[in-house]
């Protein structure tokens, strides 16, 4: 509330400075694809390079002004249509908006008198020293009356803590992106079978994204056999062989938000029973941590809740000796688990929003979105594992959001049940799957759980 600020923290003393994310070049005058900075995107959803955000809250001539590029029919001619200041404000409800030629001359004043600067100081090195200059054009005109701002604070924390929440609208985008990456997986599935390459699987995630006007998130790992045990495998071009596994981790962007989906399945379209006996501790461990993630939970007991569930089943295998408390005191399990069971997910695929709050573990609260992606990896040389485990990773990635009943899972039209996999491998339709839709059910694992099988 206004009237609680005190002089200190009048909205006049604030500025605030948001570029654009540099483009990157590839080898000469050929660049990587554009990538919009994640902070300019929710701050404005505006897509194009070369621009500046600054907002100066209480200024009665505007108060959000965004620098871009001026349109210019020769540009134009080669990389397509600019917005151009003309058209910014009411396309995307700055204030006002000026060419970003003309940044050097309009922006000291803009904060001029505003003892403190939130920007993202040492993320661009070039833009930095391009705020430091107006800084300095300030200080030098100080006899002038110019007052340069006091300190720079960084904007991470708190724009974080903003986009850690997600709105009706960022849902709706998260949800297309789990869809669309849901039906690439689905589409993955049903291309495979022994002889085909790695590569190919990749194609037909790429066919899926770029159909729906998608494009990758990150790298997809498409990882045959003990590739799975490489966990950012990128090479993707091994042949798929009969009696293994193949693990892909992919997702894509819509409007820059992300999707994030991790499936691992027989490339002959059985799972063997070995296969089986440790696809079920995984998916056992990502129920448990699915339930535990609820209003009021620490977020640290989303992963406590997968790691004792993996243990247990590492126990259950012989993998591990001892017992719980003594894998967890020792970290053992890690010889097989050895990451974290999720991240925050939305404009980035690990998402900005701290995981601790004055050294405790973040409580989970409504409209937060992650992924709960809990693993097992054995090594193909692990000298102490029986030959039959040796080469198998196994992960499963799936995306929820914190409802007031619980979590929901975004990503459930890909088969995630070893019945549902094996059912849709072998052509049956959508409608015919187990898969859960809607909020997390408690006895959802009552078929899944580890140690009734049949070995
Ligand atoms: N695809 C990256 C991750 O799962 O975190
Ligand atoms: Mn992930
Ligand atoms: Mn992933």
């Amino acid at each position: 509330m206004q009237a609680s600020l005190s002089m200190g923290d009048r909205p006049e003393n604030f500025a605030m400075i948001v570029p654009a994310a540099p483009p990157k070049a590839r080898n000469m005058d050929s660049y990587y694809a554009y990538r919009q900075d994640s902070d300019l995107v929710y701050l404005t959803g505006f897509m194009e390079p070369d621009a500046v955000l600054v907002l100066v809250p209480g200024r009665s001539a505007g108060q959000s002004i965004l620098f871009c590029r001026e349109r210019c029919a020769d540009l134009e001619r080669w990389d397509g249509e600019m917005l151009g200041p003309e058209r910014a404000p009411a396309k995307l409800g700055v204030d006002d908006a000026f060419p970003v030629a003309d940044i050097d001359d309009i922006l000291p004043n803009l904060i001029d008198g505003r003892a403190r600067l939130y920007f993202h100081f040492g993320r661009d090195p070039e833009f930095d020293l391009r705020v430091l200059n107006w800084i300095n054009r300030l200080r030098v005109q100080r006899a002038q009356g110019a007052k340069a701002p006091e300190s720079i604070i960084a904007l991470n924390h708190l724009l974080g803590d903003m986009r850690l929440f997600k709105s009706k609208a960022e849902l709706a985008l998260l949800r297309q992106a789990a869809s669309i990456a849901a039906s690439a997986h689905q589409r993955a599935m049903r291309a495979t079978r022994p002889g085909v390459t790695e590569n190919q699987l990749e194609a037909e995630l790429l066919h899926s994204f770029r159909s729906e006007g998608a494009v990758s998130a990150y790298e997809p790992t498409v990882a045959g056999g003990s590739n799975a045990c490489i966990f950012h495998y990128r090479a993707n071009r091994a042949v798929l062989n009969d009696g293994e596994l193949v693990l892909i981790d992919a997702g894509c962007e819509v409007d820059c938000y992300a999707s994030d989906i991790t499936r691992t399945f027989p490339v002959n379209g059985r799972f063997t029973a070995v296969q089986a006996e440790l696809y079920d501790i995984v998916l056992s461990a990502q129920n448990a941590a699915i339930k535990a993630a609820r209003v009021g939970r620490a977020w640290g007991d989303v992963h406590s809740a997968a790691r004792d569930e993996i243990i247990r089943g590492l126990l259950h295998v012989g993998l591990l000796q001892g017992d719980l408390s003594g894998a967890v005191q020792s970290l053992s399990y890690r010889r097989y688990f050895p990451h974290k069971t999720g991240h925050w997910l939305g404009l980035d695929v690990h998402d900005v929003g701290d995981y601790h709050i004055e050294g405790n573990s973040r409580v989970l609260e409504l409209g937060m979105v992650m992924t709960v992606e809990p693993g097992i990896y054995i090594d193909a040389h692990d000298q102490q594992a029986p030959t039959a485990l040796r080469g198998i990773g196994i992960r499963i990635e799936d995306e929820i959001v914190i409802e007031a009943s619980g979590a929901k899972l975004l990503t459930a039209s890909a088969p995630r049940t070893r019945a549902d996999i094996e059912a849709w491998m072998q052509g049956a339709s959508p409608a015919a799957l187990n898969q859960q839709r809607g909020v997390f059910a408690a006895n959802d694992d009552a078929q899944t759980r580890f140690g009734n099988l049949e070995r």
